[in-house]
């Protein structure tokens, strides 16, 4: 009786001299066991890895990467933590080595899937499709059409000509309002981007068919990101108690378009809340831009390559603010497997705690401070070789839009640094984070723009 870490003999005995028909002390030792096992109810049956017991419900709060890398550490599970999400059995890794080991398996290649993914036809797309030749031919296809070098390269004008319009829609705002939401500029722009790569269409900003465009994708965003008890417990599953399914059920009656459009405008909010914050960082990059560029010409992506304290600015916001600091879609285990000395059955779902990662003091120094400099002094790569820092994930599952992503941020940030000087405007930018599809701000950022020239 003690495979689950608890003398169970101890309730045997109390309950043997109690006076209660036997029926209820086995439902009552039953019930122990089950409930108060390392990892909780659903890894009740297995072998133990240390976890906390009971249900844990930090998935369904704003702030699930924070409250797991705590409990990580309390229970002494940085490596691998076990626990349970109603019936589901999950693992955790806030290590590096661990981290790899489960991106980099072939067994975790599969996604766990949502209610809200199905509903929205999402399975039948590359972030969600399981495993296999259908999913194995979207990346192919896409590796080829969208994300290829020649494709990301050809794509360039059309972005600085995006960059453009958002350093217009800024300055426009700044005459009418004397102060910047930059969520919306910057989520515009995105979206138009990928509206752009797929389709060859362009919307424009905030107005008609862009308008509700945005409102559609901002909707589906929030059904991904939202947490689903009837994903882990099915009589919540018949009952539709959120009302997930039914907003899915209207929305996927519309056209959908996702991906890679909240990540970037993300990150570059995240990235312009702390050019405000810090002026010393933004005035080099500042100095940066003028030196290679000059004032009599835009940046183009071109550049990009002779900006490296640009570069360590993005990997810098990258590490404090991953967007996806638990790697946003966790993986699921196709087959019986070992991480480490740990069994890990079938049909576990296993996610990668990357904030938990970069702010390890272990592994950086000073991990809550802004330093674009470390990356000065080392470089780290930050597409998925190295676990220290893969905020794009790694292995088999890897972003397929990582190099779209980083060209596209690199030159709109560079556009944006280049035309304003960015100060706060009344209030000072608020950090705190609030985490749905991805890790966001929680009160979006409101600033002033001075133009540069
Ligand atoms: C800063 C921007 C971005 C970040 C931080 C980011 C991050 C991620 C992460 C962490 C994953 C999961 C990786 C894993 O399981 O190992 C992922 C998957 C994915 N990303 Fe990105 N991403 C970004 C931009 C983009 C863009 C621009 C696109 C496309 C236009 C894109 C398309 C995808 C797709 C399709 C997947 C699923 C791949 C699969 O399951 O096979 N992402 N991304």
């Amino acid at each position: 009786m003690s495979t689950s870490g608890l003398d169970f003999s101890f309730f045997l005995l109390l309950l043997s001299k109690t006076p209660i028909s036997p029926l209820l002390a086995l439902l009552v030792v039953v019930l122990s066991f089950v409930f108060l096992s390392p990892g909780g109810l659903a890894w009740a049956f297995y072998r133990a890895i240390p976890g906390p017991p009971g249900f844990v419900r930090a998935l369904s709060g704003t702030a699930a990467h924070r409250a797991l890398a705590k409990l990580s550490r309390s229970f002494q599970a940085v490596d691998l933590m076990a626990f349970s999400v109603g019936f589901t059995r999950f693992i955790v890794a806030s290590q590096p080595d661990t981290a790899k080991e489960i991106l980099a398996s072939p067994a975790f290649a599969d996604r766990p899937i949502k209610e809200s993914a199905y509903e929205l036809l999402f399975h039948r797309a590359m972030g969600f499709a399981p495993f296999g030749e259908y999913w194995r031919n979207l990346r192919r296809i896409s590796a080829t059409h969208m994300f290829s070098p020649r494709r990301i390269s050809a794509s360039g004008e059309y972005r600085r000509l995006v960059g453009s319009n958002m350093v217009r829609e800024v300055q426009d705002l700044m005459g009418k309002d004397g102060e910047v939401e930059l969520k919306k500029v910057l989520h515009f722009g995105s979206l138009n981007n990928v509206m752009m790569s797929v389709f060859g269409k362009s919307f424009d900003f905030g107005k008609g068919e862009g308008l509700e465009l945005e409102e559609l994708v901002s909707e589906g965003y929030e059904l991904l990101g939202m947490f689903n008890w009837s994903d882990h417990l099915p009589l919540f599953g018949l009952l539709d108690l959120q009302g997930v399914r039914r907003r899915c059920k209207k929305l996927v009656a519309k056209e959908m378009i996702f991906r890679g459009t909240d990540t970037v405008a993300i990150l570059l909010e995240w990235i312009m809340a702390r050019m405000v914050l810090h002026p010393d960082i933004q005035s080099k990059a500042q100095a940066e831009i003028a030196a290679v560029v000059g004032s009599s010409r835009l940046v183009t992506d071109s550049d990009i390559a002779n900006l490296p304290y640009l570069q360590s600015i993005v990997k810098e916001t990258l590490r404090v603010h991953p967007p996806g600091p638990l790697l946003s879609w966790a993986r699921l285990a196709i087959h019986n497997v070992q991480v480490g000395d740990h069994f890990i059955p079938a049909g576990t779902t296993a996610m990668v705690n990357m904030w938990a990662i970069t702010h390890d003091e272990c592994i950086w120094s000073e991990p809550n401070e802004f330093k674009p400099e470390r990356f000065m002094l080392e470089d780290i790569s930050i597409l998925g070789s190295d676990l220290r820092l893969a905020p794009f994930g790694s292995g088999r599952r890897v972003c397929p839009g990582k190099a779209m992503a980083l060209a596209t941020v690199h030159l709109w940030l560079a556009q944006l640094l280049q035309s304003f000087k960015w100060v706060p405007s009344e209030k000072e930018p608020d950090l705190s984070e609030c985490l749905k599809m991805s890790l966001e701000m929680k009160n979006p950022l409101v600033c002033r723009a001075v133009p540069m020239y």
